[in-house]
């Protein structure tokens, strides 16, 4: 299946499906709200503009999937897409990240989007940079002038540094590389996961035009990552990069989970923070579209598209001022979790917790086998639970899982060989604990 920015509505919703049950009618609002994306990009400048996205507001209660298919959506897009918690904003002049902050992630999210489409472009030439750099400290340049018996040698011992250098028969090997200072910082803070180093790497390369060179010792393994980065640097052309991120940026997507955190409920008696709604009149600019300055130059919030999401348990969509509410005008209700889609849930998507579960203790060398009956009586427990007790949707699932494999679990390392779970088991676990309320709301 295809992947990216171009995808069928048939086909976001084909994926979506592989992780998401159910919830059919916000996959196909959402898909046909991407596809129609992609559809603005056809059309000539003039067209274009006119275009706006309609917004989208999804609401479900807890645990239904709304910010799953947010996650697998991010996963899934080439566009510039970002998930942000509405609760974590505070109201301009307060202390606190601003409303606006929303954008120029998004920005950063599209440059280093940008930089990685760059990279694969250019990733011969990439190689072949960092490749120069790592010989040339390890086969010192002959000086000029040798024999053509010598620049024979010093070409075959190259071609086999080469070699062994693409095998990582070297990455343990320490050389001596010049690179620029603020690099070396990020790429050996071991507490940045890769993922988020990228991203900070960007944002100090934007941020800073400063070409202070530093000296450093390391291994061969990461200076090739330290050299990428460097050959980036000297191969594109940072302007243009800049600019096709920004357009980028201008029809990215941004994701805004817990709306209903920041919408002030009338009906409710307790003190409520007043800021909440200043959040919402900062959101409504931003929304409406606005011009936000950003490390890649002004961004234009015209034509991305918002899509918003609550549970909306204590506050109702109404709950939010009037103006917001009509800059969302593609409302979606997911569906509260039956028994069946449960059962589903558990054993359908491509990562279930069953899955994830073989698999975990698989690598303890058990082979774990859950009866077609005891996966029905899984999910019953876990509706009558959810019944009960709060609707946690399918995040019940995980606390009863936990409870019914909590010994097997503990005691893998000595067990071997398969393991069934079956129907009875499940009962012992379980029919005592969902007989009373209390049980369950403590245990399960
Ligand atoms: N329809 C579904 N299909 C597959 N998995 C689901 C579904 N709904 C929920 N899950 C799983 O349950 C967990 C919680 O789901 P998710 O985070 O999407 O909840 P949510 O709707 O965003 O709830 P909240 O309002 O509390 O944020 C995740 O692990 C997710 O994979
Ligand atoms: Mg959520």
């Amino acid at each position: 299946m295809s992947s990216g920015s171009n995808m069928t509505p048939k086909e976001i919703v084909e994926y979506l499906d592989r992780y998401v049950i159910g919830q059919s009618d916000a996959k196909r609002v959402i898909a046909i709200a991407l596809r129609n994306r992609w559809r603005r990009m056809q059309l000539d400048e003039v067209m274009a503009q006119e275009v706006t996205p309609k917004n989208i507001l999804m609401i479900g209660s807890t645990g239904v999937g709304k910010t799953e298919i947010a996650r697998r959506l991010a996963k899934m897009m080439h566009l510039p897409f970002i998930k942000v918690e509405a609760s974590k904003y505070t109201e301009v002049g307060f202390v606190g990240r601003d409303v606006e902050s929303m954008v120029r992630d998004l920005a950063l999210e599209a440059y280093s989007l940008a930089k990685k489409e760059e990279a694969e472009k250019n990733k011969e030439k990439i190689e072949a940079y960092v490749e120069n750099k790592i010989i040339e400290k390890l086969l010192p340049p002959l000086p000029p002038g040798a024999s053509e018996e010598k620049l024979a040698d010093y070409d075959r011992a190259f071609a086999r540094k080469q070699e062994q250098l693409a095998n990582g028969d070297l990455d343990h090997l320490r050389i001596e590389i010049e690179i620029q200072a603020h690099q070396i910082d990020i790429a050996s803070n071991p507490n940045v996961p890769p993922e988020m180093a990228e991203v900070q790497q960007s944002i100090v390369q934007v941020i800073s035009g400063l070409n202070k060179r530093k000296k450093k010792e390391v291994t061969i393994k990461e200076a090739k990552k330290l050299l990428e980065i460097e050959a980036q640097n000297e191969l594109f052309n940072e302007e243009e990069i800049k600019q096709l991120a920004l357009k980028k940026a201008e029809s990215g997507i941004i994701f805004i989970d817990e709306i209903d955190k920041v919408a002030v409920s009338a009906s409710s008696s307790s003190r409520q923070d007043p800021s909440k709604e200043g959040v919402q009149r900062d959101l409504l600019p931003i929304v409406e579209g606005s011009s936000v300055k950003t490390k890649i130059g002004m961004l234009d919030t015209d034509h991305i598209l918002f899509i918003a999401a609550g549970a909306f348990h204590l506050s109702k969509p109404s709950d939010l001022i009037p103006e917001l509410q009509g800059r969302f005008p593609l409302r979606v209700e997911l569906d509260s979790l039956t028994e069946e889609t449960l059962y589903r849930i558990l054993t359908e998507p491509t990562n279930s917790l069953v899955k994830q579960y073989k698999a975990l203790l698989k690598v303890e060398g058990v082979d774990l086998e859950f009866s077609e009956e005891a996966l029905r009586a899984i999910a019953k427990y876990s509706a009558i639970a959810n019944e009960k007790t709060e609707d946690i949707g399918a995040r019940r699932l995980h606390t009863v899982m936990e409870r019914i494999l909590e010994d097997i679990s503990f005691e893998a390392d000595s067990l071997e060989g398969t393991v069934e779970i079956t129907k009875e088991l499940i009962d012992s676990k379980l029919s005592d604990l969902v007989e009373s309320e209390d049980t369950t709301r403590y245990i399960l």
